[in-house]
């Protein structure tokens, strides 16, 4: 078989990885999730949830990925006899087409709106207007779908390049830009009067908005933040260095996920505040009301351009990813060239993506039980699909890989993170499928939380 393509450097596997795990979930979703559920007190419980959980999750799936050598699905039944395992890799992989599928159409929302910004034409307008241009946006359908397919065809494209030329390429360039253009809009927003009700909001915790939802909804939320649960990682991790410090890689991009996450609410929150916008306005936080502010704003025509820049790069970042793990799968499972494969997946996901956009529209019949399927295709894989994928890794990894194997895995033979190894493995084999089956049970109403 050909050797297997691995990042060139330190600083291209934590671009990429980095560019994987920031995207539309830090300052799209992430700001309004936060604004509904309590500010400060939910941000320090996702702390809590994305260093005791999610972290130790993402370097068992880069250990299982690196030790297997395959594709997410291959990778499992790899690693032991027992071959139902697959099937966890399995629904990662429907996973992965489905975030693909609705998480498409929102970037293209973002990239209709980078055009928009270019052409200056909502600076001109009033709030009723903004929301009435949004609304007609979404019920033409067919602008909406041209879009999520035009971003769904960029990133196949940089994907077709391949991981070092395209994947790697691509993070190591757009990574340090965004992470510059957050850094300036936080400074902006610095000088908004309502900048210090927004840092308060963020920052001082009222400790009795903690409840067993927000668990859940911070748990959630981290996942979907730091790429955990359909086996993201298990396919990157594939291409991770064999000299690599795993530890290392998850510390620094689960650091860079937070930051991001909170500076997007810092630029994001004083200008809510200071036009008397709720924080609480939902997902249309980024798309209705922050054209209003920058209709508002001095230099909006500046700063809506490289806001919605920035989304787009994000969201691309991210899509690669998964397009990715659908790429890795397809290409090794049914031996097709990578090219071929990139087709199939992208046919897929234009198929679904373009279901997803027109379901949003007003008077479409694409509904079960009277969610659209957009909605369905978000609820089903962060609420379900992506907790249960995460507990089945963790009791995969700590229940039925054999430990040793895991540990030079993990500890790169012994170089890195020794000390902390059995600790790491303790959370991974109880704390974290008991914690996410509790979680998960007063979900679902079987278990009832505070
Ligand atoms: N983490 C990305 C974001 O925050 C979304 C994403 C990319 C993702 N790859 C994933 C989510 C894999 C879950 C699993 O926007």
């Amino acid at each position: 078989m050909r050797k297997r393509s691995t990042f060139g450097s330190k600083f291209g596997t934590i671009a990429v990885v980095g560019g994987s795990v920031i995207g539309l979930g830090n300052i799209w979703r992430f700001p309004y999730v936060a604004g509904d559920n309590g500010g400060a007190a939910f941000i320090l419980i996702y702390i809590v949830v994305s260093f005791l959980i999610s972290v130790p999750l993402m370097i068992t799936e880069f250990s299982i990925g690196r030790s297997a050598q395959r594709n997410s699905m291959r990778a499992f039944r790899k690693l032991t006899s027992h071959k139902r395992w697959g099937l966890l890799g399995f629904i990662g992989i429907a996973s992965a087409l489905l975030i693909l599928s609705f998480y498409s159409v929102i970037a293209g929302w973002a990239m209709e709106y980078l055009f928009e910004s270019f052409k200056g034409s909502y600076l001109s307008l009033g709030s009723e207007q903004i929301t009435q241009n949004f609304n007609s946006f979404i019920a033409s359908g067919w602008r909406s779908v041209i879009w999520t397919l035009l971003f769904v065809t960029c990133t196949a494209v940089i994907v077709s390049f391949g991981i070092e030329k395209g994947i790697e390429r691509y993070n190591k360039l757009l990574m340090p830009v965004m992470f510059m253009i957050i850094v300036g809009m936080v400074v902006n927003s610095f000088f908004m009067p309502g900048f210090r009700e927004a840092a308060a909001f963020l920052m001082t915790p009222d400790f009795s908005k903690i409840t067993g939802k927000v668990w859940l909804e911070a748990l959630g939320q981290s996942f979907f933040s730091m790429s955990i649960g359909l086996g993201a990682m298990v396919t990157y991790g594939s291409y991770i260095s064999k000299r690599e410090n795993l530890f290392k890689v998850a510390g620094t991009v689960a650091i860079s996920d937070l930051t991001v996450a909170v500076l997007s609410g810092l630029a994001i929150f004083p200008a809510v505040f200071s036009y008397g916008i709720s924080p609480t306005s939902g997902p249309e936080l980024v798309f209705l009301t922050l054209p209003n502010i920058f209709a508002q704003m001095p230099g909006g025509y500046v700063v809506s351009i490289l806001f919605f820049f920035l989304l787009c790069g994000a969201a691309i970042t991210s899509t690669i990813s998964l397009v990715e793990v659908l790429t890795a799968f397809v290409s090794e499972e049914f031996r097709l060239k990578r090219r071929s494969a990139i087709g199939v997946v992208v046919a897929t996901v234009a198929m679904l993506s373009t279901i997803c956009a027109l379901s949003q529209m007003p008077d479409s019949q694409l509904k079960i039980g009277g969610m659209n399927i957009f909605d369905i295709f978000d609820h089903a894989t962060s609420n379900y699909m992506l907790p249960i994928g995460g507990m089945l890794t963790a009791i995969f990894a700590g229940w039925i890989v054999n430990r040793t194997l895991l540990k030079n895995e993990m500890t790169t033979n012994g170089s890195f993170g020794v000390r902390i190894f059995s600790f790491v493995f303790k959370l991974v084999k109880y704390i974290i499928p008991i914690v996410i089956a509790i979680l998960f049970l007063s979900k679902i109403g079987l278990l009832k939380l505070s």
